[in-house]
């Protein structure tokens, strides 16, 4: 447990550093330098941003491992592996849009646990951290996940990814769910964002198919913190490297797995 608290308090005193690099460079024009794939992005941002943390963590602990998004894939011989998204929310980042997040978990090997999580919001500077059996916090406020028993009361977020087209039929079908069963459905283009917005209490239910490990991996720690549910579309047992996430309080969860088939 102590690793977990020197590695939360290492990463806490550079993230403020990473959101202002994030927030000042969107103002910048010609931002896109890859693509992909036809829509998914690459701007000098993720490659940035990515730099900052791998060369940070590396430095403080450098036998830990790195999964990073941009391509960062260190093997350490440490207990601890970091699994990081350096931007989250690439579309609306071309394209000037707030919405979006950095992304960092650290999983215990040994255990196979995700054992800490943080979410940063630059636009809102808000920081959203949780480590195991600890609670989950914005900044220093403790979030409780949302109360609502209803689901035509509730809130949905989702997202649709990259390989849509390859995925259309079930997008759409689990689209009918949620706008027919709930009072809405939002996008808003950063699936961390996203995860931390339903710990906050904002939004009541998530879901989204084709994730990466770096998407979900703090997002799912702080939400079961925050007294949240995840799991795989079908209710089975949440796996960081299995491509999708369900997530909301329990008794919505329970409701959704029982009457759905996702
Ligand atoms: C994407 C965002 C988006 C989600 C996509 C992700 P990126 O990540 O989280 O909300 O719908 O599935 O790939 O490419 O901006 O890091
Ligand atoms: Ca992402
Ligand atoms: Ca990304």
């Amino acid at each position: 447990m102590k690793d977990i608290i020197i590695r939360e308090q290492k990463i806490l005193s550079i993230i403020d550093e990473v959101m202002e690099y994030l927030r000042i460079t969107q103002n910048k024009i010609d931002l896109i330098i890859e693509k992909k794939g036809e829509i998914d992005l690459v701007t000098e941002a993720d490659k940035g941003s990515e730099k900052r943390l791998i060369d940070f963590i590396l430095k403080n602990f450098p036998h830990d491992s790195i999964l990073g998004e941009e391509g960062s894939n260190i093997i350490g011989t440490s207990d601890y592996k970091w699994i990081i998204d350096p931007l989250d929310g690439t579309t609306n980042y071309a394209h000037k849009i707030p919405l979006f997040s950095i992304s960092i978990g650290i999983e215990n090997l040994v255990s196979k646990e995700i054992e800490f999580g943080l979410i940063a919001l630059p636009f809102f500077n808000d920081v959203y951290i949780a480590r195991n059996k600890n609670g989950s916090f914005k900044n220093k406020t403790q979030l409780k996940i949302s109360s609502s028993s209803s689901l035509i009361e509730s809130l949905t977020c989702t997202g649709f990814p990259y390989n849509r087209r390859d995925e259309i039929e079930r997008l759409l079908k689990n689209l009918k769910i949620f706008l027919l069963n709930t009072r809405g459905i939002r996008r808003t283009g950063s699936a961390a964002l996203d995860l931390a917005w339903v710990a906050d209490g904002k939004f009541d239910i998530f879901y989204e198919t084709n994730l990466n490990p770096w998407d979900m991996s703090a997002g799912s720690i702080i939400i079961k913190e925050a007294g949240g549910v995840v799991s795989k579309m079908d209710g089975s047992e949440f796996d960081v490297y299995f491509p999708e996430i369900l997530a909301s309080n329990p008794t919505l969860h329970k409701e959704i797995i029982s009457n759905f088939k996702l």
